[in-house]
């Protein structure tokens, strides 16, 4: 099976679930650094969205315009509900087709290691195409390279896939971004590299 497939089911599964998971984690103080990066009534994009909590509905009461887009039927179902101000799509990450120069800024929290290594390159040149220039891109995957299929929150089949750090941030300058800030950092007990970057 497709690793994007068995991520996406293996989401629809663990929806009802997420929300106490997801609650053990604050991303505040980050999300609050990538607010001062934005202009006033920003369009943001925010990739692998989950149920919308915390970053969708912290960036709509910020009074951004925001578009959630994930894999998961479910999970975005959640979102819908959770943070209605915001539209959302059912994308896989690596076909998101908007328009060049389409938004401000794009999020990408607790997603992007779950697509093959592989197209992590592509996926950030896709994003690079989609920010306006001088956008700002804001995403975390773990903090050591490697594949891993193995079970997720009570038994459920999961794909990661990441870089080591020193990878990722070099796939990033050679998408064409600078980087702003890159970090291991501890949120909720659990370490992941974080990565401000910015469209020249
Ligand atoms: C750990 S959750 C994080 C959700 C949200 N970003 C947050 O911070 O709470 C990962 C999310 O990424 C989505 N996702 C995983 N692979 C994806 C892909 N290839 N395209 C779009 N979304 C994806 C999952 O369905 C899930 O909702």
């Amino acid at each position: 099976m497709k690793k994007e497939e068995i991520v996406r089911e293996g989401y629809n599964q663990i929806a009802p679930h997420f929300g106490v998971f997801r609650s053990q984690f604050s991303n505040e103080q980050e999300l609050e650094f990538l607010c001062s990066l934005l202009p006033e009534n920003a369009k943001i994009l925010d990739v692998g969205c989950g149920t919308g909590i915390p970053v969708v509905r912290y960036l709509v009461r910020k009074g951004y315009g925001v578009t959630g887009v994930d894999i998961s039927g479910k999970m975005l179902e959640l979102a819908r509900k959770n943070v209605p101000e915001a539209e959302y799509f059912r994308y896989d990450m690596n076909e998101l087709d908007f328009e060049d120069s389409s938004f401000h800024g794009i999020t990408a929290l607790y997603s992007l290691f779950h697509v093959p290594k592989e197209k992590h390159f592509d996926v950030f040149r896709n994003f690079y195409r989609m920010l306006k220039p001088e956008g700002v891109l804001f995403f975390c995957v773990g903090p050591e390279g490697g594949d891993d299929l193995s079970q997720f929150l009570g038994g459920i089949d999961m794909f990661w896939s990441n870089y080591p750090p020193e990878k990722t941030t070099e796939l990033v300058k050679e998408a064409g971004f600078n980087v702003l800030f890159e970090e291991v950092l501890d949120r909720g007990d659990e370490l992941q590299f974080w990565v401000f970057a910015q469209k020249e």
